[in-house]
């Protein structure tokens, strides 16, 4: 049986079945792997092209400069990087209380390999790769339509606000451990380095 997605590290973290037949013009076959150093020239490219702009590809050199970056996966076809996703450390801050979780993105596909299933392979194994590691609670600042197909919903629902003045609906949280966010709400903080993307 063929592997649809593969981790590395010599153990395998996720196993699919290969893509149905009839799906196969839409679905991409890559392989997971945490990133490594001599791939940081092909994540900058991935961010540049999918966004448009340096911004995001500057964010996650200063992130990853600073050590910052709990989480780094690239998607590699062909030994080529077309997709990236990282997770960093906020925290939620009311009045009374300080607590830790964890921030997705950027994240970002290669525009050809768009639209292929890869976002959704890096989100995925991103997020069981930080359930396995513990944490509890992660936001993100993003399309609804797609983030909201993982299980994130509105922060608005949950007593979260982002520190950014961003509109309400492309804010959103999820749990990775049930009741995690129970009475509990406040203001995100990003790493220092969001404020300049
Ligand atoms: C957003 C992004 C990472 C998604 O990656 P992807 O590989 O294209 O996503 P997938 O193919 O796994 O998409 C899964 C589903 O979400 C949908 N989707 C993908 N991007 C979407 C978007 N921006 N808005 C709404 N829906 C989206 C797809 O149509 C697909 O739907 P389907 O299963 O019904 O066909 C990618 O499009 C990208 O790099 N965009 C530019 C950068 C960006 O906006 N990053 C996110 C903010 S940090």
């Amino acid at each position: 049986m063929e592997l649809a997605l593969r981790y590395t590290q010599g153990r395998p973290f996720e196993r699919l079945r290969a893509a149905d037949p009839r799906r196969s013009a839409y679905k991409v076959m890559v392989a997971i792997h945490h990133e490594r150093p001599e791939d940081a020239h092909a994540i900058r490219f991935v961010l540049e092209e999918a966004f448009r702009q340096s911004n995001e590809a500057d964010l996650v050199d200063a992130l990853r400069r600073r050590g910052a970056l709990t989480l780094s996966l690239v998607a590699l076809r062909d030994n080529e990087v077309v997709g990236h996703i990282v997770f960093s450390p906020v925290t939620i801050e009311s009045a009374d209380s300080s607590f830790n979780a964890i921030g997705l993105g950027p994240m970002a596909v290669l525009p050809p390999y768009q639209r292929k299933g890869i976002g959704s392979q890096l989100v995925r194994i991103g997020l069981e790769q930080c359930r396995q590691a513990g944490h509890a609670i992660v936001v993100v600042l993003g399309p609804p339509d797609f983030y909201g197909r993982f299980g994130f919903v509105p922060t608005r629902h949950r007593g979260i606000q982002c520190e950014f003045d961003v509109p309400d609906d492309v804010f959103m949280v999820m749990e990775l451990r049930q009741g995690a966010l129970a009475g509990r709400g406040g203001v995100v903080k990003y790493q220092p380095e969001f404020k300049s993307v």
